[in-house]
């Protein structure tokens, strides 16, 4: 079993909240998942005095366990996506945690100062590539969203190539692909006609009050094992923590952690003749 610990859209110098990043800290250094998976937006604005401070809290993490970031676009804004490959780590990157027989993989989906996200022939290569191989557990790790997910705001943000990666997570029986970008928990699961499941699992802003809705600060606390999953969401300001999603045997519960917006619509009274 591969224990993951995602969090995301950190946005250092900008609403950021250093109490949910202690948390963040103590709540790694209790669990010790096999790994802490950033999908993006680690610095608000793509600077390099951003990236140099919020790493002094990123090798706090590094210290207790492996760690993977991708880019957002708010990393990619003033040239930042150089200094975050400087400062950070690469744009993309490979992890095989052989003991556990699992495999993450993170691409980078941000472009240089636009909001949309892209994948690109070269990285749709890159990932066949990493992905040929036999390995049990297989986890893919980018900023912005495949599919569009509801309350969400602009949803004109998404991947322009996504048909391409979401036909790869069925080709190569992709188990869980982890996003972050809208600042919106949720998931969806596709069962494949080839008997494979594929979780898309969205995560919270973890440590800025840049929420939608209602919502709280958050992260996702993840147990994968040959294709059965569990995920915890955890508030990142209480660290209270509920099952968001458990998929056994291609059968999926998802316990939705806010309301739906016609829920709201038909709670507000507003057409009532
Ligand atoms: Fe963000």
């Amino acid at each position: 079993m591969v224990e993951i610990i995602q969090i995301s859209d950190l946005h250092y110098d900008s609403e950021f909240r250093e109490d949910c990043f202690e948390n963040i800290i103590n709540y790694v250094a209790e669990n010790k998942p096999d790994i802490v998976v950033c999908t993006g937006d680690v610095v608000h604005k793509g600077r390099v005095v951003q990236f140099r401070k919020v790493l002094e809290y990123l090798n706090r993490i590094k210290d207790i366990t492996r760690f993977m970031a991708v880019p957002g676009n708010h990393d990619a804004k003033n040239s930042g996506l150089v200094f975050f490959e400087k400062i950070i780590g690469p744009r993309r990157s490979r992890i095989i945690l052989k003991e556990k027989d699992a495999i993450i993989v993170g691409i980078c989906s941000a472009r240089d100062d636009v909001a949309y996200g892209e994948i690109g022939d070269e990285q749709l290569d890159w990932i066949g590539r990493c992905f040929d191989q036999n390995i049990e557990d297989r986890v893919i790790a980018l900023h912005h969203h495949l599919i569009p997910i509801p309350m969400s705001g602009q949803k004109f943000t998404t991947v322009r190539d996504a048909g391409e990666i979401l036909e790869f997570t069925n080709l190569f029986e992709i188990d869980l692909v982890l996003m972050g970008h809208r600042h919106v928990p949720h998931a969806y699961t596709i069962s494949w006609k080839n008997s494979s499941s594929t979780t898309f699992l969205y995560s919270g802003t973890s440590t800025s009050n840049k929420v939608r809705a209602d919502d709280s600060p958050s992260f996702n606390h993840i147990f994968l094992n040959k294709g059965d999953l569990e995920v915890y969401i955890v508030n990142s300001i209480n660290l209270k923590k509920t099952l968001l999603l458990e998929r056994k045997e291609h059968h999926t519960e998802f316990i939705r952690p806010r309301k739906t917006r016609i829920e709201h619509l038909l709670a507000s009274k507003v057409w009532d003749e």
